[in-house]
């Protein structure tokens, strides 16, 4: 029998099969961020998952740069998510929030004032721009942080780790992928500071080891994991030595009691994949709790990870943002709905809640 399709424990998350849902921005909140009937309504098709993580959802006003997407930062907001957790947990499943907050990949349209998106370093982001909600723009320069501002944010994370649990999520998620705040202090493209955030591999994880410390206080370890994606290149982002890096801010972690550790590594041919050694063998070395490997993974592929001892649980991103009953389909092995990429992010129900399950034949 295919490995995905055996139980995992992660910390204090007891798993029905290892197939995770991978986070996936879908911005169908309105401005206020609050989750809503079409979100309780997609998160429940997809409950068969063995663990789902939400979409990435912002701490703090400060940490907005996306249209319509949830936070976790006010009342209304934690009930709006109350009802998405229940509904995964009525139907059998089990819900984790992804804590937030983009850095410089926003813009002053999103920011409190209008002030400027805060980073490690005041250095721009290069790419095609950003959609505000009055249209696409050029990305800013941010305004470097001061060190003493550092510790706010941390608290962000903590309070939103509090109102995670009074939501009814399972656990959370630390976002230290992908280009944002987190990822730009780990890694020296993005990171030119000269003070004890910046530097030495040491410096560059203090920030992500500070968040994930009051995260950690905040809950319990077991219920707390971190995502990290050494080589990936989205949000313009580079590392003169990710092995380094990032196997340094592995071992770090082991100190926490983690529930996992969640690495988003393209697997070549990918579109998100980047030339140049692997680097997440090395993490599987250096991180001594459980692994979840994500980026280009089907059923055998996924099976195969774990047979060789490469991962522990396997998260998949597209494959179950197009089929909700993702774990019966690999489990017969019939075939997958495509995805309608033009409605990855478009708003309303169209290519969001209307991918077909299997029917049943009679
Ligand atoms: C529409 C879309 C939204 C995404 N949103 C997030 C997100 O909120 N947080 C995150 O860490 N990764 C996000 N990702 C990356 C996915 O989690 C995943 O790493 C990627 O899709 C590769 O996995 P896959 O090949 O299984 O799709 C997103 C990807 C897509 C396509």
């Amino acid at each position: 029998m295919n490995r995905l399709f055996t139980p995992f424990t992660a910390g204090d998350l007891q798993l029905s099969n290892r197939m995770v849902m991978a986070p996936l921005t879908r911005g169908r909140t309105g401005p206020d961020r609050i989750p809503n009937d079409l979100m309780v309504e997609y998160y429940r098709q997809r409950a068969t998952a063995g663990l789902i993580i939400s979409e990435a959802t912002i701490i703090s006003e400060q940490a907005a740069g996306w249209v319509n997407t949830p936070g976790l930062y006010n009342e209304e907001q934690v009930q709006g998510w109350k009802r998405v957790t229940d509904a995964v947990h009525a139907a059998g499943g089990k819900i984790i929030v992804q804590l937030w907050h983009m850095g410089r990949s926003s813009h002053p349209d999103f920011q409190p004032g209008g002030a400027l998106p805060v980073a490690p370093s005041a250095i721009a982001l290069r790419g095609d721009g950003i959609h505000t909600p009055s249209g696409k723009k050029p990305y800013p320069t941010p305004r470097a942080l001061d060190a003493d501002e550092i510790p706010g944010i941390v608290a962000d994370y903590a309070e939103a780790t509090r109102l995670a649990q009074k939501a009814g999520f399972d656990g959370v998620e630390i976002h230290g992928a992908n280009g944002y705040l987190i990822d730009q202090f780990l890694r020296d493209g993005t990171n030119h500071r000269t003070d004890g955030y910046g530097g030495s591999v040491d410096n560059r994880a203090r920030f992500l080891l500070e968040v994930t410390e009051a995260v950690v206080g905040a809950w319990q370890p077991g219920r707390v994991g971190v995502r990290l994606s050494p080589t990936g290149a989205f949000g313009d982002m580079s590392d003169s030595d990710p092995a380094s890096t990032f196997s340094h801010a592995a071992r770090e972690l082991n100190r926490f009691g983690l529930s996992f550790l969640h690495i988003m590594e393209a697997l070549p041919g990918h579109p998100m994949a980047s030339p140049g050694p692997r680097v997440s063998p090395l993490l599987r070395q250096a991180f001594q709790g459980p692994l979840i490997l994500n980026g280009g993974y089907d059923a055998a592929l996924g099976d195969q990870a774990i047979a060789d001892g490469e991962a522990d649980l396997i998260a998949y991103g597209v494959p179950f943002l197009a089929n909700p009953d993702l774990v019966e389909r690999f489990r017969i092995g019939a075939p997958l709905n495509p995805p309608d990429y033009s409605t990855l992010y478009s708003g309303g129900a169209q290519g969001y809640t209307d991918y077909p399950a299997l029917t049943a034949t009679p």
